[in-house]
């Protein structure tokens, strides 16, 4: 029986070429690769501050850094997603503070943010959950009110928009994940976004030590004055080489994905034991997951794996781990939630006759 995986990572074969020079041209680090990949993100996305990260975990630390969360702050944040969003959270020294989510659309629910507001508090974490935008205006205007910055999880939504403008683009920060498996990969990477100039010069400097690594000086291999320690969490050639490449499939890699989703949307609507997610009229999901809610949802994967479909919920709740225990508090939408919402396969690997299978195994029942 054929089987349809949940994910499928895309490398054409076109990148050999441009990998082959890269690895024998004799830089591999940080160079010109990366200046060229920044610059082409830097149009895609009409976003003029960027800077390539070698992953979207080490991208969201450095945000938090800049937004000036640290020991003993506190950040607003979802526990559906990645655990990739919020450790950093924990590594900046800093507490999550659970918010609830929105039933229609699995993202943070700008409706509970405010109440857990405290003079602690320094920023909201903003997850767009499978690609689908979350509520930005009520978010930003919040954050407004009470002087907080903004951080964009949107590790699941490069090609995604909200009001016109590529999510990431528009808040304090922006971060996307060039892993593995996200719509296009360097193998892994990632990508931060500020709105300032200054954010961006200063994690320029704070992603490779606090070291500028265009100085003039006398001795090349001696850095000047350290004036704020760094990390080390530049991107280097190799990766941004495939990146490259990867961008010019990256809209026809989004595209198949948006056309099965539309089919979803169409085709099991009104299917018994089955809700939707919609998505309002003021955005686009690029869907790299595909969510829905069914009733029985053990028996519905059973009868899914039997069928050689793969499902998954994908992310399990973060605030369940023990090492945040202590952070605990009752979230009945989130509970409710995640009893029932699974993950379908929806990405440029599914093929005609593949959603085909996928809607006739749905309302097959299970
Ligand atoms: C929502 C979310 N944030 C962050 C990340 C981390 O991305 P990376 O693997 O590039 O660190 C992921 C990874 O899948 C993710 O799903």
């Amino acid at each position: 029986m054929k089987q349809i995986p949940l994910f499928k990572v895309f490398m054409p074969e076109s990148v050999m070429e441009p990998v082959k020079a890269t690895l024998l041209s004799g830089y591999v680090g940080q160079g010109p690769r990366v200046e060229d990949f920044e610059k082409a993100l830097s149009a895609r996305l009409n976003a003029p501050h960027v800077l390539t990260v070698n992953s979207a975990t080490s991208g969201l630390q450095l945000a938090l850094r800049l937004a000036g969360v640290g020991a003993g702050d506190e950040v607003i944040t979802t526990p559906l997603t990645c655990t990739a969003t919020n450790w950093p959270i924990l590594a900046q020294g800093a507490i999550p503070v659970w918010a609830d989510v929105d039933e229609d659309s699995a993202n943070i629910d700008p409706a509970s943010i405010e109440a857990l507001i405290t003079p602690r508090t320094k920023a909201i974490m903003v997850v767009h959950w499978g690609g689908t935008p979350a509520d930005l205006q009520e978010i930003w205007d919040i954050a407004r009110r009470h002087g907080l910055k903004i951080i964009e999880d949107s590790a699941h939504a490069f090609g995604s928009t909200y009001q016109g403008a590529h999510v990431g683009t528009q808040s304090d920060f922006g971060v996307f994940s060039f892993q593995a498996i996200k719509h296009m990969t360097t193998v892994d990477g990632g990508l931060v976004i500020a709105r300032q100039a200054a954010d961006c010069e200063r994690g320029r400097l704070l992603r490779w030590y606090g070291i500028d690594r265009e100085p003039r000086r006398a001795d090349f291999r001696c850095e000047d004055d350290v004036v704020e320690w760094g990390w080390k969490f530049h991107m280097n050639d190799l990766a941004a080489t495939i990146g490259l490449e990867q961008l010019k499939y990256v809209d026809a890699t989004i595209a198949r994905h948006r056309d099965n989703a539309a089919f979803y949307q169409h085709e099991l609507s009104g299917a018994p034991g089955v809700t939707l997610l919609p998505v309002k009229s003021d955005r686009s999901s690029a869907y790299w997951l595909y969510t829905l809610k069914v009733e029985n949802r053990a028996a519905f994967m059973a009868a899914m794996k039997d069928r050689g479909i793969a499902t998954s919920r994908v992310h399990e709740r973060n605030d369940r781990h023990s090492t945040v225990a202590e952070y605990r508090r009752p979230l009945p939408r989130l509970e409710r939630l995640v009893q029932t919402m699974i993950c379908i396969p929806v990405g440029w690997w599914v093929d005609q006759e593949d959603r085909r299978y996928i809607v006739d195994s749905i309302k097959k029942g299970w």
